[in-house]
């Protein structure tokens, strides 16, 4: 029997009934592509100004890693005890500009429903404070050295975790602080706060070694990159290594020279600029782009804004004969490896004999299964370097006066006691408080506010070693201060 041929009341009532069941499976499935897919562009103001743009724009990660707004909103207020300290995510040492709804390095972003993720800016913007009255200077693509993130990620679970985290609750908390649609009220009960929780504890695992007892706690401005990396790219078993290292800065990228030998990240695991941030960012996205062209395009902006950009001046007086004297003591004792055909490549680690255990975070075989994962999405790129690690990347020094605290893993407060020997370099300080202490060339790490502010640095525990680069440590006190205001210039 064909459509034509029906004829009968009993048929055109069973094609109209099919009809009408069509119609209201579209109209069902328009408005669920509305409600959980329809994308709406951030506005100008973010996207049209490559500051405001790197600071929170969205490059994607909102499709896999987003948490819906109302619920990253709620957390902090329904959870205050899982947080560092008083004051919202405030205690995790994000950077927040007055009058901005959200952090720096976090973005928001309607993908159905308005969705909360992060960017680079998270972790690769700066400040600092030059009095302890003073507002804080933010300064896009210096080391994030404030921001707790192994107290980050541990909010996120521990919040999953609690019986508490469940839709009566949440949504309690949520309509006391905005008025949904009933629709959206109903999609948050039973779809997106149950996925949110599931999701979030499907990471527990993948995060185990957050709560490895054993291990110290990262503190203030450090990330344990390569072995995040590890255990949620290649989704590797934790094992028995722990290498947090500070953020390091992306200015001026166009330095790293890769034809000359250079090599990007702090222990030379990566090949090039373009690879790093192709890494980066699929960290941040947690999945394989849904667009690829989009997420390259992404990645060109950034190298371009990341080529352009310039170290940040000192911004207190520096005396220009005392720089200049410290000049020649910089080409006679550093310029050997901050000035030269060394610069940018990697120095052995018995050489330099900084701490091990970053190197050991990460190894051969775990590059070439990283490279193996971004070459079945389809994206090019030279990628992690696939042999042994030897040692740390002798560091560029432009901009270093805000890269404080010093060495890859942040374990000697300022420059001025990088230049003494390891013996009398401080034993412990306290990390991620802001105010500026011109005097010797770091962060303030003592007293009553940096000790409230900061998290504790303990040389003598794992992966805080403030051990070797004990170059410049036999000068005199009146050279070591012309060197440091020399450094001050850069
Ligand atoms: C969670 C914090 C975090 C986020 C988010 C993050 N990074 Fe990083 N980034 C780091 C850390 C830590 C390192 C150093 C890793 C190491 O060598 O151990 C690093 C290294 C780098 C480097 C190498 C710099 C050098 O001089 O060798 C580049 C470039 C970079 N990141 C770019 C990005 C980009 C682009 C994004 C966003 C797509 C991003 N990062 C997101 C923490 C972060
Ligand atoms: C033999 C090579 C070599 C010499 C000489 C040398 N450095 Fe370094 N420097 C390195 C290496 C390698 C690193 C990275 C070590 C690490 O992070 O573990 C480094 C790191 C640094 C850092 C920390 C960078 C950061 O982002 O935390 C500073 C500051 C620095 N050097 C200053 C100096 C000064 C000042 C001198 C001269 C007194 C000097 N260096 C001499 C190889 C050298």
């Amino acid at each position: 029997m064909s459509l034509t041929d029906c004829r009968s009341r009993r048929c055109r009532r069973w094609i109209t009934a099919i009809c009408v069941l069509l119609m209201v499976a579209a109209a069902a499935g328009v408005w669920g592509w509305y409600q959980f897919f329809h994308e709406e562009p951030q506005p100008a103001w973010i996207t049209d100004n490559p500051e405001m743009r790197f600071k929170y724009g969205s490059i994607g990660a909102e499709h896999d890693a987003g948490i819906p707004y109302w619920i990253f909103y709620v957390l902090p207020r329904m959870f205050p005890e899982k947080l560092p300290g008083p004051g919202g995510l405030a205690a995790l040492g994000v950077a927040w500009e007055e009058g901005m709804e959200l952090p720096i390095g976090f973005t928001k972003k309607t993908i159905g429903f308005p969705r909360v993720a992060n960017t680079c800016a998270v972790c690769h913007t700066g400040s600092y404070r030059v009095a302890e009255d003073s507002n804080p200077v933010f300064v896009p693509l210096a080391p994030n050295h404030t921001l707790n993130l192994a107290a980050f990620f541990r909010f996120l679970i521990d919040c999953a975790k609690d019986p508490r985290f469940n839709p009566d609750n949440l949504m309690r908390e949520i309509n006391l602080v905005t008025d949904l649609s009933v629709s959206q009220r109903l999609i948050y009960r039973y779809v997106l706060i149950p996925i949110t929780r599931k999701r979030l504890l499907e990471r527990e695992s993948q995060f185990a070694w957050l709560y490895h007892p054993g291990f110290p706690d990262w503190g203030r401005g450090r990330d344990d990159a390569m072995n995040l990396t590890k255990y949620f790219m290649i989704e590797w078993p934790m094992d028995d290594s722990f290498g947090p290292t500070d953020m390091p800065s992306l200015w001026n990228l166009g330095k790293y020279e890769p034809e000359r030998g250079m090599r990007m990240n702090f222990a030379g695991d990566s090949h090039d600029a373009y690879s790093v941030l192709i890494d980066s960012a699929l960290g941040l996205l947690g999945a394989a782009p849904k667009d690829k062209d989009e997420f390259l395009g992404h990645i060109d902006w950034m190298l371009e804004y990341f080529t352009a950009r310039q170290a940040p001046p000192y911004p207190f007086a520096i005396d220009r004969p005392l720089a200049e004297r410290g000049r020649g003591l910089f080409v006679a004792e550093c310029a050997g490896c901050h000035e030269s055909a060394r610069t940018g490549t990697v120095v052995p680690v018995e050489e330099v004999g900084t701490s091990r255990d970053r190197i050991d975070t990460w190894n051969e075989r775990a590059a070439r299964e990283a490279n193996e994962v971004v070459e079945a999405m389809g994206i090019r790129r030279k990628g992690l370097v696939e042999e042994p690690l030897r040692g740390y990347v002798a560091a560029f020094l432009d901009g270093i006066w805000i890269k404080a605290p010093y060495l890859h893993n942040g374990s000697v407060p300022t420059l001025r006691d990088l230049l003494e020997p390891v013996a009398s370099r401080p034993v412990t300080f306290r990390r991620g408080y802001n105010v500026y202490d011109p005097k010797k060339v770091g962060f303030v790490t003592d007293g009553a506010e940096a000790e409230r502010v900061g998290t504790l640095h303990d040389t003598r525990l794992r992966g805080g070693s403030n051990r070797g680069h004990e170059y410049g440590t036999a000068l005199s006190a009146a050279d070591k201060g012309a060197l440091v205001e020399y450094l001050k210039t850069l």
